[in-house]
């Protein structure tokens, strides 16, 4: 069983992917009503993005709620990130371990197109950055589902220059202060009020009222989704995301 989390698709699609090469079923986290008893199960996949060198708080949540009771379950995990993942992993493996008094066995990370562009200096990737990065993991893919499917012990990850800084420092206070939807609005005057953004927001966070586009404030996971779906390009978040660019989701595989 795989369960992902995405904002944007990169993690669903990997999911999906590793799903058919895996034979196995592909299941949404923020869709789950409540959280699956996984019981006596046997494996575990979880895919998701990197936020901040760490986990969604959606996936960490979902993680520390786990009751896995089988002694030889095998967990694994591929993170898709844009660039370097910290010591997500070290998080993940933790969160696991407090919930269930499990491991996980096996963790990966596959560069995907970049999505994250509230700070100054990140934006989108350039197509052909976009287009390689796609290209790496497709290919990189079916090695995983080997390594899997034998139940290795991997850990096979881009951990970037400074992972203990950026994870144990950088991160809490990216949490602290930049993980907010305060300062999402959408430009009424390119806004339809065609409601993708609130139709594709993982979590419920976006109505549509009639004072225009509405973020609630609670449910936020800070995943950029009204941003990179908007078709008229009428969301910003602040004046951080001026004049920057929108992921392009056709040359997914
Ligand atoms: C809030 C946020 C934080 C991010 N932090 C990181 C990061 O620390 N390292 C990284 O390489 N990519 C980071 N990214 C980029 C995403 O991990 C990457 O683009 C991922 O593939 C998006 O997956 P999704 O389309 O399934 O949401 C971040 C993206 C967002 C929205």
């Amino acid at each position: 069983m795989i369960y992902y989390f995405s904002g944007t698709g990169n993690s669903r699609t990997v999911a999906h992917c590793l799903g058919k090469l895996l034979e196995c079923d592909v299941a949404d986290m923020s869709a789950a009503q409540q959280i699956p008893d996984l019981g006596f199960t046997k494996s575990l996949g979880l895919v998701f993005p990197v936020y901040a060198w760490g986990l969604p708080n959606v996936v960490e949540q979902f993680v520390s709620r786990l009751n896995l009771l089988a002694d030889d379950v095998y967990v694994w995990a591929v993170m898709t990130c844009g660039d370097d993942m910290g010591y997500a992993d070290t998080i993940l493996d933790k969160c696991l371990y407090r919930a269930s008094g499990r491991h996980v066995q096996s963790v990966y990370s596959v560069p995907m197109p970049n999505t994250y562009v509230c700070l100054p200096g990140f934006d989108v990737d350039a197509p052909e950055v976009a287009s390689a990065k796609v290209e790496h993991t497709r290919n990189f893919l079916p090695a995983i589902a080997r390594g899997i499917r034998l139940q290795a012990k991997e850990c096979n990850v881009e951990r970037g220059a400074f992972p203990w800084l950026k994870t144990y420092v950088f991160r809490p206070l990216f949490n602290r202060f930049l993980l907010t939807d305060r300062y999402f609005y959408a430009d009424s005057r390119l806004c339809v009020r065609c409601g993708l953004c609130a139709k594709q927001c993982p979590t419920g966070n976006i109505c549509l009222s009639e004072n225009g586009v509405q973020w609630g404030n609670s449910k936020c996971v800070g995943c950029l989704g009204c941003y990179h779906s908007c078709p008229h390009r009428a969301i910003e978040w602040g004046s951080a995301t001026r004049g920057k660019g929108q992921k392009q989701t056709k040359n997914l595989f």
